[in-house]
């Protein structure tokens, strides 16, 4: 039973909800420790084929807690890389698990929430959100979130926000890549529903694999990508799902994993 998340999972899918409103969804130890479990465990549910990432209240996440923060002052250097590397395995938790990760953000999504987009698979966010690096505001710097906002989003508007510490507006957030879809906040769960549904009309093992083939290929020496994609797809195609997908296809059927929805 967690204390500063929600976990529900319905249908095949995993709702999972910052729930410290009161506090706009900072993360504090607690919310780490919790968010890197619920990850961790989802992972290895295969009956759970997508996990929607929201937050209760006002806003997505402000970020880092200030108080939890402010506690680390006391702490060690060392102390406070372990705190880091914590952090940093939330993150890592949430980017890597193997279903898509969609985020439905509204209100602000600050500092520490901005990484938390990052690694999310889809975004969808509403009109009105709030986003910052707000970090150098704070006189600290988005360190740990850097590693997953900037593959995202690349150098060039990292230097530009992370230096400026601005907030800016969803437009500028989809334009840096960040967010994918934009909604009236009225009409956000539909939005992400949608989504939701667009994942649950396609393989099951095909989207986990697609996914995967995404880093895999990131993480690979460039000459070596083409034998691997090539291997992939061989071996995609004579799998019991590809071959499933492909035969429904042709007999003009729905496939065995989706037999509610339209082709
Ligand atoms: N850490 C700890 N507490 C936070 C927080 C954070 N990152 N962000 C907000 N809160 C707290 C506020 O202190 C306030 O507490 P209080 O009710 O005891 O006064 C409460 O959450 C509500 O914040 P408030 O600013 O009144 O809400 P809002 O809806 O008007 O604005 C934000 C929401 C997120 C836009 C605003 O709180 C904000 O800008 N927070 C700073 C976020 C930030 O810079 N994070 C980067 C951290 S590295």
């Amino acid at each position: 039973m967690y204390q500063t998340i929600e976990v529900d999972v319905v249908g095949g899918v995993a709702a999972v909800a910052l729930n410290r409103p009161g506090v706009r969804n900072a993360f504090n130890a607690e919310m780490i420790h919790e968010l890197t479990d619920a990850f961790g465990t989802l992972a290895g549910h295969s009956d759970v084929r997508a996990i929607v990432l929201s937050g209760n209240g006002k806003a997505f996440s402000a970020g880092a807690d200030a108080t939890w923060m402010r506690a680390a002052l006391e702490f060690s250097v060392d102390d406070n890389v372990d705190d880091a590397l914590r952090m940093s395995d939330m993150f890592r938790a949430i980017d890597t698990v193997p279903q898509p990760v969609i985020g439905r953000v509204h209100g602000a999504a600050l500092g520490g929430g901005m990484g938390l987009i990052a690694c999310c698979d889809l975004v969808v966010a509403a009109e009105g959100t709030v986003f910052g690096f707000t970090e150098a505001r704070l006189g600290i710097i988005p360190a740990v979130i850097s590693e997953f906002v900037l593959p995202k989003v690349g150098p060039s508007w990292c230097r530009a926000l992370f230096l400026t510490g601005e907030r800016f507006d969803v437009t500028l957030a989809r334009d840096i890549q960040l967010v994918h879809w934009i909604a009236p906040e009225g009409d956000l769960n539909d939005a992400v529903a949608a989504k939701v549904q667009d994942i649950l009309a396609s393989g099951p093992a095909a989207v986990r694999a697609a996914k995967a083939l995404i880093a895999a290929s990131a993480a690979l020496d460039p000459s070596d990508v083409r034998s691997f994609t090539a291997r992939r797809i061989a071996e995609i195609r004579t799998s019991v799902e590809g071959q499933e997908g492909l035969r429904a296809f042709l007999e003009k059927r729905n496939p065995s994993w989706s037999a509610d929805v339209e082709r």
